[in-house]
């Protein structure tokens, strides 16, 4: 018989960007609600008195005080096999590959490290309530097959994909254009689609790939056209500088991935922090998607992303955390930081915007929208149980906050793991705070 769970507390959700609906479309909001959930599904939401009274008599209830239920994260960036490296000190992008990246990558050789690493990341992600994330391996096809194991093992909805690199960096770390395609096609025969894992092509960035790789990175996108591809863009000004001594013959960076057919609907490019006006115009028209990444743009001294710029463009924007480049897992602390950065510029990120990016933004930058990123009825039910007086200085500041306004911006700015109370995966509760 099907197992039918209701869950009572306040909730909060996205419905659409507030910069196309205004802030009061943008979400929806039951101060007393009650979401319920069936075969992994969202099968109602609304005030409790209505859902309650459409429900049979007899549903199993769980209620929450001091709670606010919404939708799991969205991280659009992250390396899963940077997480023991995280928080290295003092460089900027190319010696922080050189002196602490690639060396720590090295270790994903042995498929058990690897095996190890992803569990831990995987349990981290979910004590953070992320529930899907756009993820990096390592050049090593193992290490892909080691995260999507522990992936499946946990039913979460993750996109990854095995590194292509094929020079400007250590021997040990190499593969060739060859064994990239090889590799690639066999991760994604078994791996794209199998339950809730997806595949995403992943030439690390323009200086580490060949011509030829870069071809085979636009073959396989041709060849599988529903394979996601993911990869940097324009984070560091000496990085962009590279790229254009590497492709002299090409407009600029953008123009490198467009020459080989990289650019569509399913790309995402971390960072995109300097973009020229012509390439901000070909991410709208290509419709190729920008991970935001806040803590790893300041972290790594690489720049503050323009927000509204990208948007005037129409150009999809997700965030991601890009540990361990970034300094955190949470994506609360991902919006504190993109926060920041936007009050730099004179621009403001409303709350409501923010819970956008991080869920239902995240899906349509992710193209998961149907299936994830709010709690409208017939999607996954990947949900988060956040805890309104987590911290003693949390709960002290929610006192004297007024209005659903407030407290989302108090748990954004002081918030962190400990905000999260439970973790649903596909409606079952895969973590719980103690
Ligand atoms: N550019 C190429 N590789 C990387 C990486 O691992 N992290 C970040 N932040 N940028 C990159
Ligand atoms: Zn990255």
């Amino acid at each position: 018989m099907t197992q039918v769970t209701a869950y009572r507390a306040a909730i909060l959700h996205s419905l659409a960007d507030p910069a196309r609906v205004g802030l009061d479309a943008s979400h929806a909001y039951y101060e007393d609600g009650v979401l319920v959930v069936a075969d992994g599904h969202i099968c109602d939401i609304g005030p409790a008195d209505q859902v309650l009274a459409r429900q049979p008599t007899n549903l199993e209830v769980i209620r929450f005080e001091n709670k606010l239920i919404t939708a799991g994260f969205i991280d659009t960036h992250i390396h899963f096999p940077q997480t023991e490296m995280i928080a290295s000190y003092g460089e900027q992008l190319l010696d922080w590959l050189n002196n602490y990246t690639f060396p720590e990558e090295r270790k994903f050789a042995d498929p058990a490290h690897a095996r190890r690493v992803a569990s831990f990341f995987l349990d981290e992600l979910l004590r953070n309530g992320t529930t899907t994330a756009m993820v990096f391996g390592t050049v090593h096809k193992a290490s892909v097959d080691a995260f999507f194991s522990e992936s499946e093992k946990r039913n979460t909805r993750m996109i990854a994909g095995k590194v292509m690199m094929d020079r400007h960096a250590p021997d040990y770390l190499l593969d060739t254009p060859e064994s990239a395609y090889a590799d690639s096609k066999a991760l994604i025969e078994r791996w794209h689609h199998k339950g809730r894992q997806l595949y995403a092509v992943t030439p690390r960035f323009a200086p580490t790939s060949t011509a030829d790789q870069l071809a085979v990175a636009g073959r396989l996108l041709q060849e599988y056209p529903d394979v996601y591809l993911q990869t940097h863009l324009s984070e560091n000004k000496q990085e962009i500088a590279w790229v254009k001594e590497l492709f002299p013959e090409r407009k600029g960076y953008l123009d490198v991935y467009d020459h080989f057919g990289l650019l569509g609907e399913r790309s995402v490019f971390a960072h995109a922090v300097h973009l020229e006006q012509e390439e901000c115009e070909r991410m709208g028209e290509t419709d190729s998607v920008i991970s935001f990444c806040p803590t790893s743009n300041l972290f790594l001294g690489s720049g503050l992303f323009d927000l509204p710029r990208m948007e005037a463009h129409q150009v999809r924007v997700g965030l991601g955390t890009d540990v361990g480049g970034g300094t955190s897992f949470s994506m609360l602390q991902t919006i504190a930081e993109a926060y920041k950065i936007q009050q730099l510029q004179q621009h403001k990120l409303h709350p409501l915007k923010a819970l956008y990016l991080a869920t239902l933004g995240g899906a349509k930058a992710l193209s998961l929208d149907d299936r994830i990123g709010n709690l409208t009825v017939g999607k996954e039910a990947d949900f988060l149980v956040l805890d309104l007086h987590a911290t003693p200085l949390i709960q002290a500041r929610m006192k004297n906050a007024h209005n659903l306004f407030e407290q989302l911006f108090v748990l954004m700015m002081l918030g962190d793991d400990r905000v999260i109370a439970e973790t649903y995966i596909y409606g079952d509760c895969c973590y719980r705070r103690h």
